[in-house]
């Protein structure tokens, strides 16, 4: 409606940081009973913008009005004063207290518990959070916690939320409960900022959508106005294509052929059981399955990184030699060409060390490749180097930390590396979480390139149209079984669907 009154008002906002422009005389409005997808690629400043309503960041220039009111916001607290909470990308609660205690962490006052887990309850029933207030933040689910900062934002009294990616981190299941969570406070009168790079959530959830490219605000629309094609090209600045490439396989052989695993967790729970399959080179093995599935313990038995009750590993060489991979060294593993990379919820936890540079960084995964690797320099820094330039890495330069890249370049220096690293076997999941659309058909277009030149690929990943699109074939997972193996061209995604929740789907395949 074009009546509506923005609730926040941003006006020619900069930051820096050092020699980068993160925010570059931006306007935002936000208005009361909306939901604002706040959409850019990777390091366009998202994240940046709203932590400067937030109270992370106090811009270098321009101004910001609430209500009408020019406000000035210097800290959380200040944030939180007018009304505005935001939900991080990287949690911040205190694992040894309840989720009532978080909730009411560092609140003024004589705190009356009673009263507080009352009002906890009131928030929870009039939008449909689940919470238990005593359960220990140790003992939650991602999704629980990230439900806890929600709430706990509320009990501050917040009526402008911003969610920072908040899906990236959720099974398809648990993102439907949060949107419909969301669509209740949209339609009680508060003010819904997402970030998000899935572009069917955004239109599915948004009622408009701005965007911003290399800083600079470039536009916004009603969602219903616009589609995934149109508002991609805004983000990138140039047309560009959704489709992705599906090569055929060039002379696939047996490399990986596992029979019979079976992995149980520490505490006895049945992770893999009889998982058979034959993954051949030159070729994308996709796997699905709904998350906890499985996968991560297939990968990593794999890899030889998880203790296995039994079954068989084998690793085929050209030649059709045999050599069993259960038992062996990771290293060892390593050596032959398997490299995994597992990208979890938490991106910084993932392999890379935040304060350490890019360079550096790459080290870490190939000190075993060369023996002078330790006293020569040049090698990694020129890996570094060609995964910046490849992937089009936003840094400075190769010896920034990389805990200063922005989420999603920090993802594309751990796949980069890996891939860099000339593998037989590439083992990979979730490898374009959070990754903006450009970026994860780079990575598309990378594992591709890894096919045609002959390596393994096997692909886990979350997106049911991605998997479609890119796999030649498609190993269902179940609860830990096979459920099916179908090839990726053709198959259905109602089919797969129902393969993840019910063994063998469809009953007559
Ligand atoms: N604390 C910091 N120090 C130095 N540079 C920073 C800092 N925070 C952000 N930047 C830089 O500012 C730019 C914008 O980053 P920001 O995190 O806002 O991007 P984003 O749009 O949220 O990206 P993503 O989708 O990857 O999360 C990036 O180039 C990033 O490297
Ligand atoms: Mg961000």
């Amino acid at each position: 409606m074009e009546t509506k009154v923005a609730t926040v008002k941003m006006r020619d906002i900069t930051k820096t940081f050092g020699s980068v422009i993160a925010n570059d005389k931006v306007w935002l409005d936000i208005y009361k009973g909306e939901i604002l997808a706040l959409l850019g690629e990777n390091g366009s400043g998202k994240t940046t913008l709203m932590n400067m309503l937030s109270g992370i960041y106090y811009p270098d220039e321009g101004d910001i009005f609430i209500n009408d009111q020019k406000v000035v916001i210097r800290s959380p607290k200040d944030a939180f004063d007018h009304g505005i909470g935001m939900i991080h990308q990287h949690f911040k609660l205190v694992d040894v207290l309840t989720a009532a205690e978080n909730i009411t962490l560092g609140l003024d006052g004589k705190l009356d518990l009673k009263a507080a887990a009352k009002k906890i309850r009131q928030i929870c029933d009039s939008y449909g959070f689940e919470v238990d207030p005593n359960q220990k933040v140790y003992d939650m689910s991602v999704s629980q916690k990230q439900t806890v900062e929600i709430v706990k934002v509320l009990f501050r009294g917040a009526d402008i939320l911003i969610l920072d990616e908040p899906t990236a981190v959720l099974t398809p299941q648990e993102t439907d409960k949060l949107f419909a969570v969301l669509r209740n406070m949209r339609n009680d009168g508060k003010a819904i900022v997402i970030i998000t790079h899935k572009m069917h959530e955004v239109e599915d959830l948004s009622d408009r959508v701005a965007i911003l490219r290399h800083g600079q605000f470039v536009g916004d629309m009603p969602t219903k106005d616009t589609n995934a094609q149109e508002m991609t090209n805004m983000m990138v600045g140039h047309a560009v294509t959704l489709n992705i490439a599906r090569p055929e396989p060039v002379n696939p052989r047996p490399r990986i052929e596992v029979k019979d695993l079976t992995v149980r967790s520490i505490d006895g729970i049945l992770k893999l059981q009889d998982v058979s399959f034959t993954a051949m080179s030159g070729e994308i093995l996709g796997i699905a399955g709904i998350s906890g599935s499985g996968q991560k313990e297939l990968l990593e038995a794999i890899a030889g990184l998880q203790p296995v009750e039994k079954g068989s590993v084998s690793y085929i060489e050209d030649d059709g030699t045999r050599d069993e991979l259960l038992g062996k060294d990771p290293l060892d593993i390593a050596e032959k060409g398997i490299t995994l990379s597992f990208v979890p919820e938490d991106r910084l936890g993932m392999g890379l060390v935040g304060g350490m540079d890019l360079s550096d960084n790459m080290m870490l995964r190939s000190f075993r490749k060369g023996r002078s690797v330790f006293t020569d320099r040049k090698s990694p820094a020129t890996l570094a180097r060609r995964v910046v330039k490849e992937l089009e890495v936003k840094t400075p330069g190769i010896e920034t930390p990389v805990r200063k890249l922005s989420g999603g370049n920090v993802q594309k220096v751990l796949v980069g590396r890996e891939i860099a690293s000339a593998p037989t076997v590439l083992l990979t999941a979730y490898a374009v979480r959070g990754l903006d659309i450009n970026s994860s058909h780079t990575i598309y277009d990378l594992i591709n390139q890894q096919k045609q030149k002959g390596v393994a690929v096997i692909y886990v990943g979350e997106d049911l149209d991605v998997l479609l699109e890119l796999c030649d074939r498609i190993l269902v997972l179940c609860a830990g079984k096979v459920s099916g193996i179908v090839p990726g061209r053709g198959a259905k995604k109602r089919d797969v669907g129902m393969m993840m929740t019910r063994l063998g789907g469809n009953a007559n395949e």
